[in-house]
């Protein structure tokens, strides 16, 4: 059986860890584009460089030609730019969505068939201006932030507990920015939710509640120590676990930026929410059962997107 396409749109920070974890994890070719000549070809000379000691076979190749990407089965998108300090990810908005329309025509034109991941932020905004740009069906394209808010969460909890990571599940919802959604109820060690260990005297509520704000924060705490750019590693991490969901059919129920029509109060908009992720690309969006302040919270972030939205539309008339 021939190997899987992977094709990386945008050679920076994220998309050279993208490149490197796919061949890592042998999880097909990998064409990664650019526009800025010279930084794909050379990343994917130097990430090929390591298959000989790693022992990996995937064909890198870097380009600046669209073409390059024809029968792609998934593409990650991380072109545009990324905040510096004192920037929120809402800052980005007009510049990235000029970079949709380039990489959602590219995309339609060269891998229509591709199941669609994007990180570019403001990531909800963004996922929503891609599918539109692309004409690409909805189950097809969708953003990724839960994963990553999620694992934030998840680092958290377990040095909070002192307990392994593999052994807390967490869940963030909502828009991918301060007014994010994470649910206590719905997050856990070892089955146990997170209200009732602090019930069981693991831990207070007063440390629950700082832990939720610096998740929240996470993307930002990493933009302040790093001065020149934001997080890469954990994203890639993020996005390649969702790839992989895709191509190995492995049904994964993953939250991440999804086209939710009927469930969670939502009729036809992106927002984060849990999925299951499969070969049908986002096969269902799990409608869990919010109480009504958790509701409050994941309407106030819907309505944070919907202003995003409002904002790209009237940049762009033709999104109308
Ligand atoms: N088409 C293709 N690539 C583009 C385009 C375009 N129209 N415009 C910019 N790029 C490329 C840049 O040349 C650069 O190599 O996108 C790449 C972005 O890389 P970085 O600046 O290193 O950003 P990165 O850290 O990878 O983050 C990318 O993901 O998490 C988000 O907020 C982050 O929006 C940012 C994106």
């Amino acid at each position: 059986m021939a190997r899987a396409k992977i094709a990386l749109i945008g050679a920076g920070q994220i998309g050279g860890t993208l490149a490197h974890l796919a061949a890592m994890k042998e999880l097909g070719d990998v064409v990664i584009f650019d526009i800025a000549d010279g930084i794909p070809q050379g990343k994917a000379l130097d990430i090929a460089e390591a298959g000989p000691a790693e022992g990996f076979d995937a064909n890198m190749k870097g380009t600046v030609d669209y073409s390059d990407i024809a029968g792609a089965d998934v593409c990650i998108v991380t072109a545009g730019v990324a905040r510096k300090p004192g920037m929120s990810r809402d800052d980005l908005l007009g510049i990235n969505l000029k970079v949709m329309k380039s990489v959602g025509e590219g995309i339609a034109k060269h891998a229509p068939d591709a199941f669609v991941i994007c990180i570019t932020n403001p990531l909800d905004a963004m996922v929503w201006a891609l599918r539109e740009f692309s004409g690409l069906p909805h189950n097809k394209v969708c953003g990724m932030a839960g994963v990553l808010d999620s694992a934030r969460f998840r680092h958290f909890l377990s040095l909070e507990f002192n307990v392994s990571m593999r052994d807390v599940t967490a869940f963030v919802l909502g828009g991918h920015g301060d007014t994010m959604v994470p649910l206590e109820r719905y997050s856990t060690v070892a089955g146990i939710p997170l209200p009732d260990l602090v019930e069981m005297g693991w831990t207070t509520q007063d440390k629950m509640d700082a832990i939720i704000q610096r998740t929240r924060d996470g993307g930002a705490e990493i933009v302040g120590l790093l001065k020149t750019g934001s997080a890469y590693y954990a994203p890639a991490t993020s996005a390649i676990e969702m790839a992989e969901a895709y191509l190995k059919d492995q049904k994964r129920v993953l939250p991440c930026a999804a086209y939710v029509d009927g469930a969670l109060g939502l009729d036809g908009f992106y927002v984060g929410a849990p999925t299951v992720i499969g070969a049908g690309g986002i096969e269902r969006i799990v409608n869990i059962k919010l109480n009504k302040e958790e509701q409050a919270m994941f309407d106030k972030s819907v309505e944070a997107v919907k202003g995003l939205v409002a904002a790209c539309k009237e940049i762009d008339p033709s999104l109308g």
